[in-house]
């Protein structure tokens, strides 16, 4: 069987394909072109794809894998439902990423409350006369409310980090979750976290639900104090109505590891001092990405095998 990688993974998950399959590697250093993915992919079995890969129907169609292994916990790249028609088993890579994706989102809580990044433009261009009592002030974390839209795996992992900072912990999500006594986190309604959050961060996927979640009138009503941080998915919030939102002041600022359409940002981002900017690194620690990349092949060896892999996203196939 052979299956094809559509970037250059951690060796550790080569390895495992290598074991079990003849592998074709996209070698490229951006991510690779629907074309190119269709003609290399259309004479293999399996696919190990990026979450900067779109696999929809057109492309499952014609390259025919028999399953799809995504490099990612998220897999908002692919076609689910599509897959599902098709009896295409699809995984992802939960855990993993957990505490790399938790420790950035609190870097950019740290980074955009302490004012980091401007510090140190601040000194690098020479304009520092000596300490200031009211040079570069920022927020405290102690007594502040941290707001956590989705208390998953993600949530809960930056919920435990908030704790030792202090933070009052509120979240949203579906339903309580059992582990907030442990945490001392609240169970609130999303329109409360906007209203009373000192800093709002997002771990939820991005779907036709969650599109657009945050936009205008939710900046509206959020502190002018607040700032709002998201690891998650780029399309969660409507980056030209956080834009604004940001120019005028109506938050105090934000920090984004993910945008609207990656890996093109809104250069108005990059013009702004109160947003810190960060090129979709959550996972990017080596130990995780090399976990990453076992698990993802793992999971392909699984599903090419015929059996029900660990991280199956879409288990119905199997009914
Ligand atoms: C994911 O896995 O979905 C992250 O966004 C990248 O690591």
């Amino acid at each position: 069987m052979k299956v094809f990688v559509t970037r250059k993974i951690p060796q550790a998950g080569l390895e495992i394909l290598r074991e079990h399959f003849e592998i074709d590697v996209f070698e490229g250093d951006s991510p690779i072109s629907r074309e190119e993915l269709v003609t290399r992919a259309s004479d293999c079995d399996g696919l190990l794809s990026l979450l900067t890969d779109t696999i929809d129907s057109e492309v499952m169609d014609e390259i025919g894998v028999k399953a799809i292994a995504n490099y990612a916990v998220g897999y908002d790249n692919i076609d689910i439902t599509a897959a599902t028609q098709r009896k295409i088993p699809v995984t992802n890579t939960p855990g993993v990423l957990t505490d790399a994706t938790a420790d950035l989102t609190f870097a950019l809580i740290l980074s955009i409350s302490r004012r980091i990044v401007e510090s140190d433009k601040y000194l690098r261009e020479g304009r520092w006369t000596g300490w200031d009592p009211i040079l570069l002030l920022g927020g405290d974390f102690v007594g502040k409310t941290l707001g956590i839209i989705g208390l998953g795996r993600i949530g809960t992992a930056v919920a435990k980090r908030a704790k030792g900072f202090g933070m009052n912990i509120i979240y949203t999500d579906h339903h309580k979750k059992s582990i907030e006594n442990e945490l001392s986190a609240r169970w609130v309604t999303f329109e409360e976290l906007i209203v009373n959050s000192d800093y709002i961060t997002i771990h939820i996927p991005h779907t036709t639900d969650t599109h657009h979640l945050i936009g205008k009138e939710e900046l509206s009503k959020m502190k002018s104090t607040a700032y709002l941080i998201n690891t998650s998915r780029g399309k969660i919030i409507n980056e030209i109505e956080l834009i604004e939102a940001l120019k005028n002041r109506q938050i105090t600022g934000a920090g984004l590891d993910v945008f609207y359409e990656e890996p093109d940002f809104n250069p108005e981002l990059a013009k702004l001092d109160n947003v810190v900017i960060v090129p979709h690194i959550g996972s990017a620690s080596f130990e995780t990405r090399n976990k990453m990349a076992v698990m993802a092949a793992e999971n392909l060896v699984e599903a090419l095998k015929g059996e029900i892999p660990e991280n199956i996203v879409n288990p119905e196939i199997y009914d």
